[in-house]
């Protein structure tokens, strides 16, 4: 019996990849690299920082904001293509970033899990203040009923301890969270969690050869209504 849906953000709410119009107007035929890449750094930034010091009491002593390291893979990802950004393209990148198009369908689908009576939230690596951000801009804050970020325990996903902050906000018991996301990656740490997954597949692609598999997967988050009947 679910009680609480749980979604991650990057990815899954928000599409990480509507960036690449306007990284592709900044640098012709670059944009999907850029988009790839970047996205790419970010994410291996986050398992950098968290494995190399897991067990440190107030979370790692590497930690820095997803905001911050946003940036950092950018700036990483624009000097590796050896383009140029000296005139302020990281700005106008990191600014679209804060604003990221929600996929059309978010917002209905939201809606209609809040009307079920389910708590719903977020739970990401994301930093408070661009969660907050990208909440607004999407309309989302009504059907949200928290928003939770990985800064308080200053471990990344797919640290226990960051999906462990879903039920220190809600009180439910593991296997009344279903956690939805569509990376495959998050899908499967929070398998491992104990939590119900869902699998939001837009690409089609196949999942992690690591043997564990979601409970649940679609094409895009309207079937999450699906799992949930
Ligand atoms: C998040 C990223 C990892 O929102 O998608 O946690």
């Amino acid at each position: 019996m679910i009680k609480a849906v749980v979604f991650d953000a990057y990815g899954t709410l928000f599409d990480v990849y509507s960036i690449q119009a306007l990284a592709e107007s900044l640098y012709p035929d670059k944009g999907a690299d850029i988009a790839v890449k970047w996205r790419d750094k970010q994410i291996e930034y986050t398992r950098l920082i968290t494995q190399s010091d897991p067990h440190n009491p107030s979370g790692s002593r590497y930690f820095r904001p997803f905001w911050e390291l946003t940036r950092l893979s950018l700036e990483y990802t624009l000097d590796r293509l050896k383009l140029d950004r000296a005139s302020g393209q990281t700005d106008q990148l990191m600014q679209q970033y804060a604003h990221l198009t929600a996929f059309p369908e978010n917002l209905k689908v939201l809606q209609e899990i809040k009307a079920m009576g389910l708590t719903t939230a977020i739970l990401s690596n994301g930093s408070m203040d661009m969660l907050r951000s990208a909440v607004n801009s999407a309309g989302m804050g009504d059907v949200l009923d928290h928003i939770i970020s990985v800064d308080a325990v200053r471990l990344f996903k797919t640290s226990p301890e960051s999906y462990a902050l879903v039920q220190q906000s809600i009180p439910v018991r593991q296997e009344e969270v279903l956690f939805v996301s569509s990376n495959a990656w998050d899908a499967l740490g929070a398998t491992w969690f104990g939590f119900k997954t869902h699998w939001v597949n837009r690409q089609g692609l196949p999942f992690e050869a690591l043997s564990s598999q979601p409970h649940y997967s679609g094409p895009d988050l309207r079937s999450v209504l699906v799992s949930l009947r």
